[in-house]
């Protein structure tokens, strides 16, 4: 048996007493890494949030050319309207502070608002690596000859780089701009939101003759995640906090693996029984080859009463980090401290066949709780299950207070705020935020990580999944079988800040699961949290592509959706003195649902002078008695007379009393039903942009005689259980019993993000080197920012299973790209060699590329990257949906010129129609 201890980082030797001038050093593998400590600035240039994405993260420079240090650029933010380079030193413990007192914010801010504090810069700093001992352990024919062996540098050297609140970083040859042959920057994100237990980042280096190279950060400074600085260092100048870790490993050690426990997922333990039904390991594989876990089974010490399954071998890619899914079973109490799993692992290279098995042990500590309830504190319970048959996730739970109960109670669905890990640190502090429970679960779930996609997407579909998974781990045990709700039980639904702008997000696309809800402190939407008024595209972009890419934010409109809610007994509560999201986003919630419909079920609760965060916000007498008035019954709250459904995303939307929009007409406008019911037996639907709806067990129907669509009238059939199925053809609806309606494909979701909404892992596959670097950059993405599993896999034509994502990248050339095209699935297709989109030539020459969603099969998406060059490839890979707030619809062209202009530089740009095809109406060509 191995310890995969034995392969942690081998070291990490700031030394000490180190003055301004000297550089930082760190050494591994007989080489020595020197960083200086002083870094070049350029910067602030306006930026609206998110536009990074866009923009060339180097913005203004092109780091093909060399920097002229004495050159002044644009920007209004400065006094006389224009900035240059300065510095700024880095501490010993690699903090860089990077701010511009020079600039009148205050002034700035009292016209603009907050946005005024959005700002760009471009950061510079050196480092070289060195053999730093003679008589090293490096074997000779490994040493530096750039020669035989220009890349990589150096050899067996894996440099680990951990960026917390930079959006983008890239490492550069010194002989920048120098060379004919110059080399593509390849961007690495940060983790700009600094989330918690999330790893450090294998880059790659670029070939360099002399072992020196420059390393540069975007710097985009973004008021909602770093803070106000008014409020937190009483100060009106923004300082952006960056934090650089570097490590250095050997990568030619032991073995090909190591063992990450950060990303370990277990759950607790109560009265001797896991509550939870999954393990996840989390295994990095070296830059060296690639490993696969085989099997995997329990210890000695606990394989009498616990067991532990892999589903199939999982791959893991050179470089790349996966959280090990192992399902775990258990037949008698267990109380020892640790669970001791066994891993049979083998490693090597791809192709070889050169394969050596090892077992690998790993000891995950176990907290063992006693069984609730928990009377003289409430104690949160790790959950573990297995979002979406691939991912090990943790969420928190709070068991009712009084013994035996739950059952016959709606759970209480509690959505965090932005940055609260309900896994580890503020678990119990979110736990204590929450109301009086005497007889209901509370349920906390993680929304993937401490921000996740902001409670839309996979994250709000991790909510949804975590209350099923408490009801299946509860029915599983016999002695909680008592206290456990059916799992679709329709919830109370609660959150604060992020969380009170995710209730407001769940309960207007999911309202036929909400019975009442208590959304604290949330905002309206990204685009009314911080205004995106100083955005760069603005000044260059034409008004019909901007509406274009602007529905792909619909969906998170929060304020289109409040229709959907109109029935619904809510509870808004808000601090009046909200220094982080004002009341006013309360308030204009309020006041739009009560515009659209005065019968509105609202209360509003302003507690004056309270801040953003109070312990009372939730935890109150209000809260608890309104949360015990919608606990009680399981029962759906009675139908209205008229109601009506807004859906801008069919896809990411649940039904409104019982009636489900399907698809669109113009998908990318919104969807509208007017429903009403006369009374006499006669319900009439009006319907807007809506091409297909179904009605499921609604008993608005029951009884009804006459059902007219528009101008079509219909006898509901009573004795159907599947649902009614309407379609419009032709100017007129067909009604049919049909399960799926008329269509052959699921309709495409509108908007790049949806490939997100995964039920299953997000397979990558790639047939070129720049390809797999990107495809291994969005793996570790997806993992930090989503905790959503990646595999990545060279192949051309491996059918995808049933409701599997799928991301294909590759050039014109690329059998797997030209395969998928040649199916015209959508409106691309190959005439001799050339790219079409409908009847228009896709000039794929350098610098451009294209990326769209692409159906699969009936679950499943794919998103297709073709790319020219590598400039054109990172282009592309920067509007992979990792964030909210990214305007990306179903298809996008890019050209070189978004560098520069941002949102202005795409070419094209639309929405497909709801058969997967180009649609004149929702789309954007540049007529260039
Ligand atoms: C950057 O500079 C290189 C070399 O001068 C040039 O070929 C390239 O077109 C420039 N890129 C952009 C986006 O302007
Ligand atoms: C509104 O909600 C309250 C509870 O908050 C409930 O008692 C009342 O019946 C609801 N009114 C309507 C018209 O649904
Ligand atoms: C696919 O996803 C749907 C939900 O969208 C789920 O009901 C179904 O069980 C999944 N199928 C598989 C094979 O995972």
């Amino acid at each position: 048996m191995v310890s995969s201890r034995v392969l942690a980082l081998l070291s990490y030797l700031f030394l000490p007493a180190v003055s301004e001038q000297q550089p930082l050093t760190m050494s591994s593998s007989g080489y020595e890494l020197e960083i200086s400590k002083q870094w070049d600035v350029l910067g602030p240039f306006p930026v609206h949030a998110r536009e990074q994405q866009h923009l060339s993260p180097s913005f203004p420079l092109n780091l093909s050319e060399p920097i002229d240090f004495a050159k002044k650029w644009p920007s209004s933010y400065a006094d006389g309207g224009s900035v240059g380079w300065s510095t700024t030193p880095m501490t010993d413990q690699g903090e860089l502070s990077v701010s511009f007192p020079e600039i009148r914010w205050k002034y700035l801010r009292s016209f603009e608002g907050c946005a005024a504090l959005q700002h760009h810069a471009v950061l510079r700093t050196t480092f070289k690596i060195v053999p730093f001992n003679p008589t090293s352990t490096v074997p000779r024919d490994t040493a530096l000859d750039s020669q035989s062996k220009p890349n990589p540098f150096p050899p067996n050297l894996n440099i680990l780089i951990h960026l917390h609140q930079g959006s983008y970083f890239t490492v550069l040859p010194k002989e920048l701009g120098q060379s004919s042959e110059n080399v593509t920057p390849k961007w690495y994100a940060g983790n700009i939101y600094d989330l918690p237990r999330s790893l450090p980042r294998l880059v790659e280096l670029p070939p360099s003759e002399t072992g020196e190279y420059h390393l540069f950060i975007s710097g985009d400074y973004e008021i909602r995640l770093f803070g106000d600085p008014v409020v937190q260092e009483g100060s009106d100048v923004p300082v952006q906090h960056i934090k650089l870790e570097i490590d250095l490993e050997d990568s030619s050690g032991e073995t090909f693996y190591v063992h990450e426990p950060s990303q370990d997922v277990i759950c607790d333990f109560v009265d001797g029984y896991a509550f939870g039904d999954t393990v996840g390991i989390g295994l990095r594989s070296r830059e060296g080859g690639w490993t696969v876990v085989e099997e995997a089974y329990t210890a000695s010490s606990a394989s009498e009463s616990l067991g532990v399954k892999l589903q199939q071998p999982v791959r893991i890619a050179p470089g790349q980090t996966r959280v090990v899914p192992l399902r775990l079973s258990q037949h008698s109490p267990f109380k020892g401290a640790q669970l001791d799993v066994i891993l049979r692992v083998s490693e090597g290279e791809e192709h070889t066949g050169e394969r050596v098995s090892k077992e690998v042990s790993i000891i995950l500590p176990l907290r063992h709780l006693p069984a609730w309830p928990h009377t003289e504190q409430r104690l949160a319970i790790r959950v573990s299950y297995l979002f979406g048959n691939a991912n090990p996730t943790i969420f928190s739970v709070l068991p009712p207070l009084l013994a035996g109960r739950g059952s016959d109670k709606v759970p209480i669905l509690a959505l965090h705020g932005a940055g609260v890990d309900v896994v580890e640190s503020e678990r119990d502090f979110w736990a204590n935020a929450m109301p009086q429970n005497d007889e209901t679960w509370v349920i906390m779930p993680s929304g993937g990580t401490s921000w996740g996609l902001d409670w839309h997407g996979p994250s709000a579909l991790e909510a949804w999944a975590s209350v099923s998974a408490l009801s299946d781990i509860l029915q599983a045990n016999e002695a909680w079988r008592g206290q456990a709700f059916p799992r679709d039980t329709q919830v109370v639904l609660t959150g604060h800040s992020n969380g009170g702008q995710g209730v407001w997000h769940s309960a207007t696309h999911f309202p036929d699961r909400v019975v009442a809800a208590v959304p604290a402190a949330g905002y309206i939407k990204s685009q009314a949290y911080v205004p995106l008024t100083h955005s760069r595209s603005a000044h260059y972009i034409d008004p019909m592509l901007r509406a274009i890419l602007e529905t792909s934010l619909t969906p998170d409109d929060n304020d289109i959706h409040l229709t959907n809610i109109a029935h619904i007994p809510v509870l808004a509560v808000h601090g009046g003195a909200d220094e982080n999201v004002p009341s006013w986003h309360s308030r204009e919630l309020v006041s739009a649902l009560r515009t659209s419909n005065p019968q509105a079920n609202i209360t509003f609760k302003e507690d004056p002078g309270q801040g953003h965060w109070y312990a009372s916000v939730l935890n109150s007498p209000t809260v608890s008695e309104f949360v015990d008035g919608h606990t009680g019954s399981t029962e759906g709250v009675s139908i209205p007379k008229s109601f009506t459904l807004t859906v801008s995303n069919p896809v990411e939307s649940g039904p409104l009393h019982g009636v489900r929009i399907q698809s669109l007409v113009i998908p990318g406008r919104l969807g509208v039903l007017h429903i009403s019911s006369s009374g006499d037996g006669v319900v009439e639907i009006s319907a807007t942009n809506v091409l297909h709806f179904l009605v499921k067990g609604a008993s608005f129907l029951d009884g009804v005689k006459d059902l007219v669509i528009d101008e079509d009238s219909f006898v509901p059939d009573h004795t159907s259980r599947l649902p009614l199925s309407f379609v419009l053809k032709d100017g007129h609806w067909i009604g049919t019993n049909k399960r799926d309606g008329e269509l052959e494909l699921n309709p495409p979701p509108t908007r790049l993000q949806s490939i997100l909404s995964t039920q299953s892992l997000v397979k990558f596959l790639y047939d070129t080197e720049p390809a797999f670097s990107l495809a291994r950059r969005v793996a570790h993405d997806l993992l930090t920012y989503h905790r959503l599993d990646a595999e990545l896999l060279v192949s051309s034509s491996l059918g995808s299973s049933v409701n599997e994502s799928t991301v294909i990248i590759g050039t014109l050339r690329s059998p797997q790209i030209q395969e998928v095209i040649e199916k015209q699935h959508t409106s691309f297709s190959l005439r001799s060699g050339e790219l079409y989109l409908s009847d228009k030539v896709v000039d794929m020459s350098e610098g451009q590329s294209c990326i769209f969603l692409h159906p699969s099969s009936k679950e499943g998406y794919q998103l297709i990257i073709i790319y020219s060059d590598e400039a054109s490839l990172e282009r592309a890979g920067r509007l992979f949906p990792i964030r909210t707030g990214v305007a990306a619809p179903n298809w996008l062209y890019l050209s070189p010129q978004m560098d520069r202009v941002g949102a202005a530089g795409i070419q094209g740009a639309g929405v497909w129609s709801s058969d997967w095809k180009f649609q004149p109406e929702s789309s954007w060509w540049s007529s260039s």
